[in-house]
């Protein structure tokens, strides 16, 4: 739900119910002094450590640390999001929360849920109550009445008016059906769309019908997967296939299978492994990320073994790294997916590859490997370009030194060099601190426009002009404002896919709160053709600042040495001050300078 609550609807929430009593639902809780005090909810514990106060309205565990307000109480005891949270506690004490505009549009997609849940019972009995194609096609996949009854699998008829007819009879307007992706619509006449296929309704976290997805039993019908469109009540980016059945599963065993079908998600729950979610064969949204944090950070991902399911599991990864996940990768070689391989091995043979698989990071490393072939010096220079490359992204440096290791030993190459590859020339700079402004303030805010607008120029130069991006890509860290840095690992992203940058897809990936400074970024940074030469001039600006953060760090460094004991370091650092300082006279050869 995106409703925007006001403030003033939030205090007027927290005024009129009192947290101790809403706790006290929960949890027993004793009086302690002026404070209640119980088992705390968020964690196990013998002894209370779970504080509530009535003065202040807030809950306090000394022993998790778990605190917060009435409203963060309920978002965690009931695992759902603060929309939702407001909305249970304002529905309790009396609080209207919704504009009659957002009541309209409530209710109309309150309509949309019911016809959809229609529609699949609709289908649901064709399948289950007759004769039909639809069941003997999921019987001889192997799926079972209790499975079908349980994902409310159906079937639609190979005809054109099924569905209309079933809806007509119930006076539902065409426009609507044809709106839920129900009917198609050619040469002014409405008629079914999906015909002759099994159906699988998408059902969300709040067990609403959102739309189906339609597999054909004909071989030579395409597409394979007939899929609804996106209306008010679907959006692909949102939703994962299953979760409405597994979250709880995933909750309780703290660890997600990601797979990308209908058919995987089906068959593992009717083995027993119902810890699973499809993104059903599209890329891995940022949002889909976040909804599956809620129940749990262990993501294993269990794509298909073919090429396409490769490169869709190479950028889920990051995604979901991005979102702060812990991701492994489970491999399934030679079979073509979860569902093939739990049907041919059962449950624990699928638990056994989940309980194998690997981080993330290392698979990456694997394919990069396999890619190259290490024993001839191109192929392992290419390789430690590309490991260098994945190492970069990682954000525990005892994680990178680690994998450091383990590359320069099989390669046989220094750590140090392999060090340069990953971190450039200015390593230990870019760590250093940059405070140039200090003794000057008037400049602060002159300097943080001008870098803000650095990295606004360098995300417009990347998605206009995408050739633009493996030069880019060398100084990525100089993106410091953190929208900036998310718009520029999703362009990053979408460029190893494709290198053209597509803006909806661009978008697609991104969360609400960062749209609007791409928007700002696409609408208000204009270069009148002179692309190249802002990108050379942006280019050059970002060396000149990485060499003045040299410098600076020189100088801070030989105040500190000792003139005796460190008198060869001293020496090398006098010259490279001199270096930068002759360099920086003349601009023009910083362009071909070594920084
Ligand atoms: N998909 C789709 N449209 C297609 C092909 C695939 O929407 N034309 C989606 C479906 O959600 C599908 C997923 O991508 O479940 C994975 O594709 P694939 O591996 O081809 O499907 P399976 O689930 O393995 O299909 P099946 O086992 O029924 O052949
Ligand atoms: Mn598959």
């Amino acid at each position: 739900m995106s409703t925007i609550i006001k403030e003033e609807i939030i205090d007027e929430i927290k005024s009129r119910s009192n947290i101790v009593d809403i706790v006290g639902r929960y949890v027993t809780l004793k009086r302690a002094g002026a404070n209640y005090k119980g088992l705390c909810p968020f964690h196990s514990e013998d002894t209370p450590s779970f504080i509530v106060s009535e003065d202040k309205q807030i809950f306090t565990c000394f022993g998790c640390g778990a605190t917060g307000d009435v409203i963060e109480f309920i978002k965690r005891i009931e695992n759902i999001e603060f929309v939702d949270a407001i909305e249970k506690l304002a529905g309790e004490c009396g609080v209207e929360i919704k504009t009659t505009s957002e009541k309209k549009s409530e209710k109309k997609k309150e309509f949309f849920y019911q016809i959809n849940r229609d529609a699949a019972l609709f289908f649901y009995h064709n399948l289950c109550e007759t004769n039909n194609a639809g069941y003997a096609y999921m019987k001889s996949r192997g799926i079972n009445n209790a499975t079908l009854k349980k994902f409310g699998i159906g079937y639609a008829k190979d005809a054109w008016d099924g569905l209309y007819k079933y809806f007509k009879g119930k006076n539902i307007e065409d426009r609507i059906l044809f709106d839920l992706g129900l009917l198609s619509h050619s040469k002014g006449k409405y008629f079914d769309k999906f015909r002759n296929r099994v159906i699988f309704p998408i059902i969300n976290t709040r067990g609403k019908i959102i739309g189906f997805g339609g597999r054909t039993i004909d071989k030579n019908a395409l597409p394979k997967y007939l899929n609804s469109p996106e209306s008010i009540i679907f959006q692909k980016k949102n939703n994962l296939y299953g979760l409405n059945l597994s979250r709880q599963e995933i909750q309780k065993l703290d660890s997600v299978i990601l797979v990308e079908g209908y058919m995987d998600v089906i068959s593992l729950y009717q083995k027993g492994i119902k810890n699973t979610a499809a993104s059903l064969g599209t890329a891995l949204t940022v949002q889909q990320a976040q909804m599956l944090k809620r129940y749990s950070n262990n993501i294993i991902l269990a794509y298909d073994s073919d090429e396409a399911g490769k490169i869709a599991a190479l950028r889920g990864m990051d995604i979901l790294y991005e979102a702060g996940c812990n991701v492994k990768v489970l491999k399934i070689e030679g079979y073509k997916d979860p569902d093939e391989y739990v049907k041919t091995y059962g449950k624990e043979a699928f638990m056994k590859l989940a309980s194998e698989a690997v981080p993330f990071i290392e698979y990456k490393l694997e394919e990069a490997k396999k890619n190259n072939n290490i024993h001839t010096t191109e192929g392992k220079v290419a390789y430690l370009k590309v490991a260098a490359r994945i190492l970069r992204k990682i954000k525990s440096q005892v994680e990178v030194e680690a994998y450091i290791k383990k590359i320069a030993d099989e390669t046989k190459i220094s750590e140090n060099a392999f060090k340069l590859e990953i971190h450039g020339n200015n390593r230990e700079v870019t760590k250093v601190k940059y405070d140039e402004k200090k003794g000057k303030p008037d400049n602060l805010s002159t300097a943080d426009k001008n870098n803000n607008l650095l990295e606004k120029n360098l995300i417009k130069l990347m998605i206009i002009r995408s050739e633009f991006i493996p030069e880019i890509r060398k100084y990525s860290e100089v993106f410091s404002n953190t929208a900036h840095q998310r718009i520029y690992d999703i362009i990053d992203l979408l460029y190893e896919e494709d290198e053209e940058i597509d803006v909806s897809k661009l978008k697609d990936n991104l969360t609400d709160e960062d749209i609007p400074t791409l928007d700002n970024i696409l609408e208000n940074i204009q270069f009148s053709g002179k692309e190249v030469q802002i990108f050379h001039d942006c280019i050059n600006r970002i060396k000149i600042d990485r060499i003045k953060k040299r410098q600076k760090e020189i100088i801070e460094v030989l105040q500190v040495l000792d003139e005796e004991e460190d008198a060869s370091h001293i020496r090398q650092l006098t010259n490279e001050l001199l270096d930068i300082q002759k360099n920086l006279s003349k601009d023009n050869s910083i362009e071909r300078g070594d920084y």
